[in-house]
Protein backbone atom coordinates (compact mmCIF):
# COMPACT_ATOMS: atom_id res chain seq x y z
CA UNK A 1 0.00 0.00 0.00
CA UNK A 2 1.47 3.36 -1.26
CA UNK A 3 1.10 6.06 1.89
CA UNK A 4 -2.40 7.30 2.32
CA UNK A 5 -3.02 11.00 2.19
CA UNK A 6 -4.64 13.03 5.24
CA UNK A 7 -5.92 14.54 2.16
CA UNK A 8 -5.46 14.18 -1.16
CA UNK A 9 -7.23 17.57 -3.89
CA UNK A 10 -5.46 16.29 -6.85
CA UNK A 11 -7.79 12.97 -7.16
CA UNK A 12 -11.00 15.51 -7.36
CA UNK A 13 -9.49 17.81 -9.99
CA UNK A 14 -8.66 14.98 -12.08
CA UNK A 15 -12.42 14.20 -11.59
CA UNK A 16 -13.60 17.76 -12.55
CA UNK A 17 -10.87 19.46 -14.73
CA UNK A 18 -12.85 19.45 -17.73
CA UNK A 19 -15.67 21.36 -15.96
CA UNK A 20 -12.77 24.10 -13.92
CA UNK A 21 -11.03 24.60 -17.70
CA UNK A 22 -14.26 25.51 -19.20
CA UNK A 23 -15.51 27.77 -16.60
CA UNK A 24 -12.19 29.06 -16.23
CA UNK A 25 -11.78 29.89 -19.93
CA UNK A 26 -15.31 32.09 -19.59
CA UNK A 27 -13.91 33.83 -16.97
CA UNK A 28 -11.31 35.35 -18.80
CA UNK A 29 -13.31 35.68 -22.28
CA UNK A 30 -15.76 37.99 -20.10
CA UNK A 31 -12.81 39.41 -18.57
CA UNK A 32 -14.50 40.46 -15.32
CA UNK A 33 -11.91 39.57 -12.54
CA UNK A 34 -13.56 40.56 -9.56
CA UNK A 35 -17.27 40.34 -8.60
CA UNK A 36 -19.66 40.88 -11.92
CA UNK A 37 -21.47 38.18 -13.47
CA UNK A 38 -19.62 35.02 -12.30
CA UNK A 39 -20.00 36.11 -8.51
CA UNK A 40 -23.43 37.27 -8.83
CA UNK A 41 -24.02 33.52 -10.27
CA UNK A 42 -22.77 31.64 -7.50
CA UNK A 43 -23.95 33.96 -4.59
CA UNK A 44 -27.18 32.81 -6.31
CA UNK A 45 -26.61 29.62 -6.06
CA UNK A 46 -25.19 29.21 -3.01
CA UNK A 47 -28.16 31.15 -1.49
CA UNK A 48 -30.41 28.56 -3.24
CA UNK A 49 -28.29 25.61 -1.38
CA UNK A 50 -28.22 27.18 1.78
CA UNK A 51 -32.20 27.90 1.60
CA UNK A 52 -31.38 31.63 2.70
CA UNK A 53 -32.28 35.22 0.96
CA UNK A 54 -29.30 36.30 0.12
CA UNK A 55 -25.27 35.10 0.02
CA UNK A 56 -22.55 37.60 -0.43
CA UNK A 57 -19.30 36.39 -1.53
CA UNK A 58 -15.96 37.47 0.08
CA UNK A 59 -12.46 36.60 -0.22
CA UNK A 60 -12.23 34.62 2.74
CA UNK A 61 -13.98 32.81 5.61
CA UNK A 62 -12.25 35.02 8.25
CA UNK A 63 -13.18 38.26 6.08
CA UNK A 64 -16.85 37.10 6.23
CA UNK A 65 -16.82 36.69 10.13
CA UNK A 66 -15.24 40.08 10.52
CA UNK A 67 -18.58 41.29 7.73
CA UNK A 68 -21.34 39.84 9.44
CA UNK A 69 -19.91 41.07 13.36
CA UNK A 70 -20.02 44.91 11.93
CA UNK A 71 -22.92 44.44 9.81
CA UNK A 72 -24.36 43.13 12.95
CA UNK A 73 -23.87 46.11 15.00
CA UNK A 74 -20.96 44.66 17.31
CA UNK A 75 -18.04 47.89 17.80
CA UNK A 76 -15.13 48.10 19.81
CA UNK A 77 -14.80 46.29 23.56
CA UNK A 78 -18.09 44.31 23.08
CA UNK A 79 -17.46 40.94 24.25
CA UNK A 80 -18.30 37.75 22.19
CA UNK A 81 -18.54 34.34 23.00
CA UNK A 82 -16.44 31.70 20.57
CA UNK A 83 -15.32 28.28 21.11
CA UNK A 84 -11.88 27.63 22.33
CA UNK A 85 -11.88 24.83 20.67
CA UNK A 86 -12.03 25.31 17.35
CA UNK A 87 -9.38 27.32 14.47
CA UNK A 88 -8.60 30.93 15.43
CA UNK A 89 -10.24 32.76 12.87
CA UNK A 90 -13.20 32.86 14.61
CA UNK A 91 -11.45 34.60 17.72
CA UNK A 92 -9.49 36.83 15.56
CA UNK A 93 -11.72 38.23 13.32
CA UNK A 94 -13.52 39.67 17.31
CA UNK A 95 -10.09 40.36 17.82
CA UNK A 96 -9.60 42.77 14.02
CA UNK A 97 -12.09 44.94 14.71
CA UNK A 98 -11.37 45.89 18.50
CA UNK A 99 -13.89 43.48 20.16
CA UNK A 100 -12.95 41.19 22.89
CA UNK A 101 -12.69 37.19 22.32
CA UNK A 102 -14.34 35.64 25.72
CA UNK A 103 -13.42 31.88 25.11
CA UNK A 104 -16.46 29.30 26.26
CA UNK A 105 -14.93 25.43 26.44
CA UNK A 106 -16.28 22.38 24.62
CA UNK A 107 -18.72 19.56 25.56
CA UNK A 108 -16.75 16.46 26.38
CA UNK A 109 -19.19 14.29 24.08
CA UNK A 110 -20.14 16.57 21.26
CA UNK A 111 -17.20 18.90 21.26
CA UNK A 112 -18.56 21.76 20.17
CA UNK A 113 -19.62 25.07 22.09
CA UNK A 114 -20.78 24.23 25.87
CA UNK A 115 -24.26 26.18 26.27
CA UNK A 116 -23.72 25.65 30.13
CA UNK A 117 -20.13 27.71 29.99
CA UNK A 118 -21.58 30.03 27.27
CA UNK A 119 -24.09 30.81 30.15
CA UNK A 120 -21.46 31.46 32.48
CA UNK A 121 -19.62 33.78 30.02
CA UNK A 122 -22.68 36.13 29.39
CA UNK A 123 -21.63 39.33 31.21
CA UNK A 124 -23.49 43.00 30.46
CA UNK A 125 -20.98 43.53 27.92
CA UNK A 126 -21.85 40.48 25.82
CA UNK A 127 -23.06 41.41 22.38
CA UNK A 128 -22.56 38.37 20.19
CA UNK A 129 -21.94 34.63 20.16
CA UNK A 130 -20.36 32.81 17.31
CA UNK A 131 -20.95 29.30 17.12
CA UNK A 132 -19.07 26.94 15.11
CA UNK A 133 -20.33 23.82 13.33
CA UNK A 134 -16.67 22.60 14.09
CA UNK A 135 -15.97 19.18 12.18
CA UNK A 136 -18.79 19.66 9.54
CA UNK A 137 -21.08 18.72 12.42
CA UNK A 138 -24.24 21.65 13.48
CA UNK A 139 -23.26 22.40 17.40
CA UNK A 140 -26.33 22.61 19.55
CA UNK A 141 -28.43 25.60 17.89
CA UNK A 142 -31.62 25.18 19.73
CA UNK A 143 -29.36 25.72 23.95
CA UNK A 144 -27.26 28.64 22.19
CA UNK A 145 -30.25 30.52 20.52
CA UNK A 146 -31.93 30.30 23.75
CA UNK A 147 -29.07 31.74 25.63
CA UNK A 148 -28.23 34.71 22.57
CA UNK A 149 -32.58 35.81 22.48
CA UNK A 150 -32.78 35.70 26.52
CA UNK A 151 -29.97 38.23 26.59
CA UNK A 152 -30.70 39.84 23.94
CA UNK A 153 -27.58 39.26 21.80
CA UNK A 154 -26.47 38.23 18.21
CA UNK A 155 -25.58 34.90 17.17
CA UNK A 156 -23.70 34.43 14.12
CA UNK A 157 -22.57 30.85 12.72
CA UNK A 158 -19.32 30.02 11.27
CA UNK A 159 -20.47 27.85 8.97
CA UNK A 160 -16.49 27.25 7.64
CA UNK A 161 -16.17 23.55 8.24
CA UNK A 162 -19.98 22.69 7.20
CA UNK A 163 -21.32 23.26 3.76
CA UNK A 164 -24.43 21.42 3.29
CA UNK A 165 -24.70 20.33 7.26
CA UNK A 166 -28.46 20.51 8.53
CA UNK A 167 -29.82 20.76 12.00
CA UNK A 168 -33.70 19.14 12.31
CA UNK A 169 -33.40 19.58 8.57
CA UNK A 170 -32.34 22.95 8.12
CA UNK A 171 -29.50 24.15 6.59
CA UNK A 172 -26.91 25.57 8.80
CA UNK A 173 -26.63 29.62 8.22
CA UNK A 174 -30.10 29.87 8.95
CA UNK A 175 -30.45 30.13 12.67
CA UNK A 176 -28.69 33.07 13.40
CA UNK A 177 -28.22 36.92 11.93
CA UNK A 178 -25.58 35.19 9.81
CA UNK A 179 -23.49 32.15 8.85
CA UNK A 180 -20.40 32.54 7.73
CA UNK A 181 -18.57 30.17 5.39
CA UNK A 182 -14.47 29.75 4.20
CA UNK A 183 -13.85 28.52 0.71
CA UNK A 184 -10.28 27.59 2.10
CA UNK A 185 -9.01 24.75 -0.68
CA UNK A 186 -9.51 22.03 2.04
CA UNK A 187 -12.95 22.73 2.57
CA UNK A 188 -15.59 20.50 1.34
CA UNK A 189 -16.24 23.34 -1.01
CA UNK A 190 -13.33 24.57 -1.59
CA UNK A 191 -11.69 27.19 -3.60
CA UNK A 192 -8.64 26.70 -5.73
CA UNK A 193 -7.35 29.73 -3.50
CA UNK A 194 -9.07 31.91 -1.40
CA UNK A 195 -12.49 32.68 -1.13
CA UNK A 196 -15.56 33.10 1.68
CA UNK A 197 -18.70 33.79 2.23
CA UNK A 198 -21.78 35.08 3.94
CA UNK A 199 -25.73 34.19 4.03
CA UNK A 200 -28.37 35.69 5.93
CA UNK A 201 -32.27 36.32 5.54
CA UNK A 202 -31.47 39.66 6.89
CA UNK A 203 -32.33 42.32 4.06
CA UNK A 204 -30.36 44.87 5.38
CA UNK A 205 -27.05 43.30 6.70
CA UNK A 206 -26.74 41.83 3.10
CA UNK A 207 -26.96 44.95 1.59
CA UNK A 208 -24.22 46.41 4.73
CA UNK A 209 -21.98 43.56 4.00
CA UNK A 210 -22.14 44.31 0.19
CA UNK A 211 -20.73 47.70 0.93
CA UNK A 212 -17.97 46.79 3.68
CA UNK A 213 -16.52 44.42 1.06
CA UNK A 214 -16.17 46.92 -1.53
CA UNK A 215 -14.68 49.89 -0.06
CA UNK A 216 -17.96 51.14 1.52
CA UNK A 217 -19.66 51.26 -1.84
CA UNK A 218 -22.49 50.04 -4.08
CA UNK A 219 -22.50 52.89 -6.79
CA UNK A 220 -18.82 53.73 -8.40
CA UNK A 221 -17.06 55.89 -6.31
CA UNK A 222 -19.61 56.94 -3.97
CA UNK A 223 -18.90 55.48 -0.44
CA UNK A 224 -20.93 56.02 2.20
CA UNK A 225 -18.75 54.47 4.70
CA UNK A 226 -14.87 53.24 5.38
CA UNK A 227 -15.48 49.64 4.37
CA UNK A 228 -12.49 47.09 3.20
CA UNK A 229 -11.14 45.43 0.18
CA UNK A 230 -12.92 41.73 0.66
CA UNK A 231 -14.18 41.18 -2.31
CA UNK A 232 -13.81 37.51 -4.00
CA UNK A 233 -12.38 36.71 -7.45
CA UNK A 234 -14.64 35.65 -10.29
CA UNK A 235 -12.49 32.98 -11.31
CA UNK A 236 -13.08 31.35 -7.43
CA UNK A 237 -16.66 32.23 -7.63
CA UNK A 238 -17.05 30.51 -10.87
CA UNK A 239 -14.88 27.03 -9.64
CA UNK A 240 -17.18 27.49 -6.87
CA UNK A 241 -20.22 27.49 -8.88
CA UNK A 242 -18.67 23.93 -10.74
CA UNK A 243 -17.75 22.25 -7.36
CA UNK A 244 -21.17 23.50 -5.78
CA UNK A 245 -23.38 20.73 -8.28
CA UNK A 246 -20.77 17.73 -6.94
CA UNK A 247 -21.12 18.93 -3.29
CA UNK A 248 -24.26 16.68 -1.88
CA UNK A 249 -22.65 14.12 -3.91
CA UNK A 250 -19.06 14.46 -2.09
CA UNK A 251 -20.95 15.10 1.16
CA UNK A 252 -22.83 11.48 0.91
CA UNK A 253 -19.62 10.24 0.59
CA UNK A 254 -17.55 11.66 3.82
CA UNK A 255 -20.96 10.25 5.10
CA UNK A 256 -20.47 6.95 3.92
CA UNK A 257 -16.71 6.70 4.75
CA UNK A 258 -17.59 8.29 8.39
CA UNK A 259 -20.26 5.35 8.80
CA UNK A 260 -17.71 2.62 7.71
CA UNK A 261 -15.21 3.63 9.83
CA UNK A 262 -17.45 4.06 13.24
CA UNK A 263 -18.82 0.64 12.34
CA UNK A 264 -15.39 -0.84 11.18
CA UNK A 265 -13.22 0.33 13.94
CA UNK A 266 -13.65 -1.60 17.13
CA UNK A 267 -10.19 -0.74 18.81
CA UNK A 268 -11.77 0.47 22.28
CA UNK A 269 -8.84 2.60 22.67
CA UNK A 270 -10.27 5.07 20.17
CA UNK A 271 -13.29 7.56 20.92
CA UNK A 272 -15.60 9.40 18.20
CA UNK A 273 -17.32 12.49 18.39
CA UNK A 274 -20.88 12.20 19.51
CA UNK A 275 -23.41 13.14 16.77
CA UNK A 276 -26.86 13.88 18.30
CA UNK A 277 -29.92 12.71 16.09
CA UNK A 278 -30.93 16.29 14.87
CA UNK A 279 -27.52 16.64 13.58
CA UNK A 280 -26.61 15.85 10.05
CA UNK A 281 -23.13 16.07 9.93
CA UNK A 282 -20.97 16.22 6.38
CA UNK A 283 -17.79 15.06 8.55
CA UNK A 284 -15.26 17.76 6.79
CA UNK A 285 -12.82 16.03 9.79
CA UNK A 286 -13.51 12.51 11.24
CA UNK A 287 -11.69 13.15 14.55
CA UNK A 288 -11.09 10.45 17.70
CA UNK A 289 -9.49 10.94 21.04
CA UNK A 290 -7.22 8.41 22.36
CA UNK A 291 -4.91 8.68 25.30
CA UNK A 292 -1.58 7.62 23.56
CA UNK A 293 -2.02 10.55 20.67
CA UNK A 294 0.92 11.36 19.96
CA UNK A 295 2.19 7.39 19.87
CA UNK A 296 -1.10 6.74 18.09
CA UNK A 297 -0.12 8.66 15.34
CA UNK A 298 3.89 7.54 15.36
CA UNK A 299 2.38 4.12 15.03
CA UNK A 300 -0.33 5.05 12.29
CA UNK A 301 2.36 7.12 10.00
CA UNK A 302 4.42 3.99 10.62
CA UNK A 303 2.00 2.75 8.60
CA UNK A 304 1.80 4.75 6.16
CA UNK A 305 -1.03 6.75 6.92
CA UNK A 306 -1.21 10.19 7.00
CA UNK A 307 -3.27 11.81 10.20
CA UNK A 308 -4.21 15.88 11.15
CA UNK A 309 -4.28 17.57 14.64
CA UNK A 310 -7.29 19.93 15.07
CA UNK A 311 -6.34 21.47 16.82
CA UNK A 312 -3.12 20.93 18.67
CA UNK A 313 -3.54 24.33 21.11
CA UNK A 314 -6.71 25.78 21.58
CA UNK A 315 -7.52 28.99 21.27
CA UNK A 316 -7.51 30.08 24.73
CA UNK A 317 -3.23 29.34 25.61
CA UNK A 318 -2.36 30.27 22.07
CA UNK A 319 0.88 32.96 22.33
CA UNK A 320 -1.22 35.63 20.35
CA UNK A 321 -4.30 35.30 23.04
CA UNK A 322 -1.53 35.48 26.50
CA UNK A 323 -2.84 38.98 26.77
CA UNK A 324 -5.98 37.81 28.02
CA UNK A 325 -4.58 35.45 30.53
CA UNK A 326 -6.07 32.02 30.60
CA UNK A 327 -4.07 29.26 32.28
CA UNK A 328 -4.21 25.88 31.61
CA UNK A 329 -6.94 24.07 33.72
CA UNK A 330 -9.49 27.03 32.47
CA UNK A 331 -11.38 25.17 29.96
CA UNK A 332 -10.85 21.83 30.32
CA UNK A 333 -12.70 20.06 28.01
CA UNK A 334 -10.79 21.93 24.88
CA UNK A 335 -7.11 21.28 26.58
CA UNK A 336 -8.40 17.46 26.83
CA UNK A 337 -9.42 17.70 22.80
CA UNK A 338 -5.98 19.27 21.92
CA UNK A 339 -3.80 16.75 23.60
CA UNK A 340 -5.61 13.62 22.70
CA UNK A 341 -7.51 14.80 19.16
CA UNK A 342 -6.59 13.00 16.47
CA UNK A 343 -7.80 12.91 12.68
CA UNK A 344 -8.37 10.38 10.27
CA UNK A 345 -8.05 10.38 6.10
CA UNK A 346 -11.39 12.20 5.23
CA UNK A 347 -11.97 13.34 1.34
CA UNK A 348 -14.90 11.50 -0.87
CA UNK A 349 -12.21 10.23 -2.77
CA UNK A 350 -10.76 8.43 -0.66
CA UNK A 351 -10.27 4.39 -1.80
CA UNK A 352 -12.13 1.48 -0.34
CA UNK A 353 -9.11 -0.67 -0.21
CA UNK A 354 -7.37 2.38 1.76
CA UNK A 355 -10.50 2.63 4.18
CA UNK A 356 -10.08 -0.91 4.52
CA UNK A 357 -6.36 -0.87 5.02
CA UNK A 358 -6.30 1.99 7.88
CA UNK A 359 -9.28 0.11 9.92
CA UNK A 360 -7.12 -3.09 9.83
CA UNK A 361 -4.09 -1.19 11.37
CA UNK A 362 -6.17 0.83 13.61
CA UNK A 363 -7.45 -2.58 14.74
CA UNK A 364 -4.56 -3.53 15.22
CA UNK A 365 -2.86 -0.82 17.58
C1 LIG B 1 -14.00 27.26 11.88
C2 LIG B 1 -13.29 28.17 10.94
N1 LIG B 1 -13.59 29.49 10.97
C3 LIG B 1 -13.00 30.34 10.13
C4 LIG B 1 -12.05 29.94 9.22
C5 LIG B 1 -11.37 30.97 8.40
O1 LIG B 1 -11.49 30.82 7.04
P1 LIG B 1 -10.35 31.38 6.06
O2 LIG B 1 -9.15 30.56 6.23
O3 LIG B 1 -10.99 31.20 4.71
O4 LIG B 1 -10.15 32.80 6.38
C6 LIG B 1 -11.74 28.56 9.14
C7 LIG B 1 -10.82 27.97 8.17
O5 LIG B 1 -9.87 28.22 7.68
C8 LIG B 1 -12.37 27.66 10.03
O6 LIG B 1 -12.09 26.37 10.01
Amino acid sequence: MDFIPFLDLSRQYQKIKQELLKASEEVFEASTFSLGPSVEKFEEQFASFCHVKHAVGVDNGTSAIVLALKASGIKEKDEVIVPANSFIATAAAVSHIGALPVFADCTTDTWQISPEDVMRKVTSKTKAIIGVHLYGMPFDIECIRKIAEENKLVLIEDCAQAQGATYNGISVGNFGKAGTFSFYPVKNLGAYGEAGAIVTNDDEVSERMKRLRNHGSIEKYVHDEIGFNMRIDALQAAFLSVKLKHLNEWNLRRREIAEFYKVAIINPKLSFQHVPEKCHSVYHLFVATTEDRDGFRDYLNHHKIGSGLHYPIPCHLQKAYASLNYSKGDLPNSEYLSEHCLSLPMFPELRQSEMEYIVEVINKY
